[in-house]
């Protein structure tokens, strides 16, 4: 058999590249731009010691890449409002003035939305891949015709939120909701997108009846008065707010009536952090008596979150020595039980997925200098990293893993109840990580879920439902209308 004359050509390439490789190993620059300190979940503290560690587990490549990590950050910019003036003034600096020798270099941005959408239209423009850890502050940053060269590890971006949320409530025959987004607190550069997000997508991707109402969750009065508009419009609540907040809200539902098991309320905790994401508890020590209503009420309630990884044995050594890393080089210390954030933790996917492409680029020959192509080498594949699935969709974007909680009626804490792996794209039920048991979902009161639209409808008054008295009476009265036609007509003609 003789090999086609195109499987001859790249065999040949392949000869002369393996011919140059041998004195062509390239210098590769990581460009990480930080936030100084440890404001948001990939401020230098908690996202440079990942770097650090993912770039020490890169030693396999050593004799193929000549890697530098290049740190750029103000001790003066600490938020996401200063470096987005910033940050595509460094990049530029850095790639006229700095850059010594024109290396082949990553953009890693820092996780602000505004400054990432900036530096990725500059990678575009120097064909750099640019590889970003934050969701977008609007729908352009998925638009990878707009920005070629980014790859988006995120372990959260909006779209992928409410497609989850929307297989979720599909698959309990909901298609009716009533979203409370709080806008009057804290870190409203997440909530307030994602709550846009969710309300566009059910309404317009999924053609859900979705109803939105923005509501000041301090306010009590406030909350009760959205929760009434819902009741006339939904069963199924979605509750985007500061986790600090969930509680409040639970109480003014219960004491409307409206934890009893006809209802279901679903809110978002992206992953358990006090310090971003305030904590979603019905326990505050009694100090208002109300801990056994909240509980109760939390029995209508689920939580959904990224999916915390599978602590394999690599991931558990990585983050530990991440941690350690973290106390000696960045002056931040873990707190006992305090996780890795998987914001921080997408830097080491990012820079994984880096460095494997960008070695396979130079084996297969390819201009390792293309930031277009290297990003596209990314696309449609799923890495195992750390003994973890990351999946790279064909838009190169990751593809986030979700989790359903509930929380356990003897307990009183969350627990999983269904899975969504990305590689699989299906609902999962959770098991026991002990006893691999199936964690069912309990519905308070029911023994399924409550329907989507109670028999009588929302505000109980539709005709079929009347007692039949009413109904007898409401007839009488159409027939009196009809015969009063009649006779009118009668006496016209
Ligand atoms: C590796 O890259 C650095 C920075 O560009 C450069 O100074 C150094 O000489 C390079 N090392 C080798 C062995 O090429
Ligand atoms: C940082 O802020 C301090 C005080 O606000 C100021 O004195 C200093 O010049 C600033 N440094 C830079 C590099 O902007
Ligand atoms: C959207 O939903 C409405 C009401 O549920 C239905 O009448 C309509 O056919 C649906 N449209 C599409 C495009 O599925
Ligand atoms: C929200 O309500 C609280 C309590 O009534 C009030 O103090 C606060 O000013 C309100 N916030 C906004 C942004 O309206
Ligand atoms: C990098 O690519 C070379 C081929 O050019 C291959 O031999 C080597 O195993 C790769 N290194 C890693 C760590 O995958």
């Amino acid at each position: 058999m003789h090999p086609s004359p195109l499987k001859m050509t790249s065999f040949l390439l392949f000869l002369v590249f393996d011919f140059v490789r041998g004195v062509y190993i390239p210098d590769v620059a990581l460009v990480q731009f930080y936030l100084w300190g440890d404001k948001t979940p990939t401020s230098l503290q908690f996202a440079a010691p990942v770097m650090a560690k993912g770039e020490d587990d890169l030693a396999p490549y050593k004799d193929f890449l000549n890697i530098t990590s290049v740190l750029i950050y103000d001790r003066n910019v600490t938020t996401c409002d200063g470096i987005n003036q910033k940050a595509a003034f460094w990049a530029t600096r850095y790639y006229f003035h700095e850059a010594v020798g024109n290396p082949v270099m990553a953009f890693f941005s820092p996780g602000c939305s505004s400054a990432a959408s900036s530096l990725a239209a500059l990678a575009r423009s120097f064909n750099k891949p640019m590889l970003a850890t934050t969701w977008g502050d609007d729908s352009t940053f998925s638009n990878k015709r707009r920005f070629p060269t980014l790859a988006n590890f995120s372990p959260y971006i909006d779209y992928s939120l409410s497609m989850f949320i929307f297989r979720l409530l599909n698959h309990f025959n909901y298609n009716t909701v009533g979203i409370l987004c709080d806008d009057a607190n804290d870190n409203l550069s997440l909530y307030i997108p994602m709550c846009s997000n969710v309300f566009d997508s059910l309404r317009l991707t999924y053609n859900f009846s979705a109803s939105r109402f923005y509501v000041n969750a301090t306010d009590e009065n406030n909350v009760k008065h959205y929760l009434e508009e819902i009741r006339a419009v939904a069963r199924v609540v979605i509750i985007i707010a500061h986790g600090d907040r969930i509680r409040s809200i639970m109480l003014a539902a219960s004491d409307k009536q409206m934890t009893g098991g006809d209802y279901v309320y679903f809110t978002v905790e992206l992953f358990p952090s006090a310090r971003y994401f305030g904590s979603i508890a019905w326990n505050t020590g009694d100090a208002d008596e109300r801990d056994a209503d909240a509980r109760t009420a939390f029995r209508s309630l689920f939580k959904i979150s990224l999916r915390s990884p599978d602590a394999t044995p690599e991931y558990r050594n990585v983050t530990d020595e991440i941690k350690m890393l973290s106390k000696t080089r960045f002056n931040y210390t873990y707190a006992p039980g305090e996780d890795v954030n998987p914001f921080a933790m997408a830097y080491y996917y990012a820079l994984a997925v880096y460095a494997q492409v960008l070695n396979q680029t130079i084996a297969f020959g390819e201009n390792p200098n293309d930031g277009a192509n290297t990003s596209r080498t990314m696309r449609n594949r799923t890495f195992t990293i750390l003994g973890h699935d990351i999946t790279i969709n064909d838009n190169c974007d990751r593809e986030a893993d979700w989790t359903l909680h509930q929380m356990d009626a003897e307990t009183g804490m969350f627990m999983p109840v269904l899975e969504y792996p990305a590689k699989r794209k299906v609902l999962e039920p959770s098991r026991d990580p002990v006893e691999h048991s199936v964690r069912e979902i309990v519905w308070y009161k029911r023994d399924s879920p409550p329907p989507n639209e109670p028999k009588c409808g929302y505000r109980g008054v539709k005709p079929a439902c009347k007692p039949t008295e009413q109904r007898y009476q409401y007839e009488q009265l159409v027939a009196a209308v009809v015969n009063l036609f009649e006779v009118i007509r009668g006496m016209m003609a």
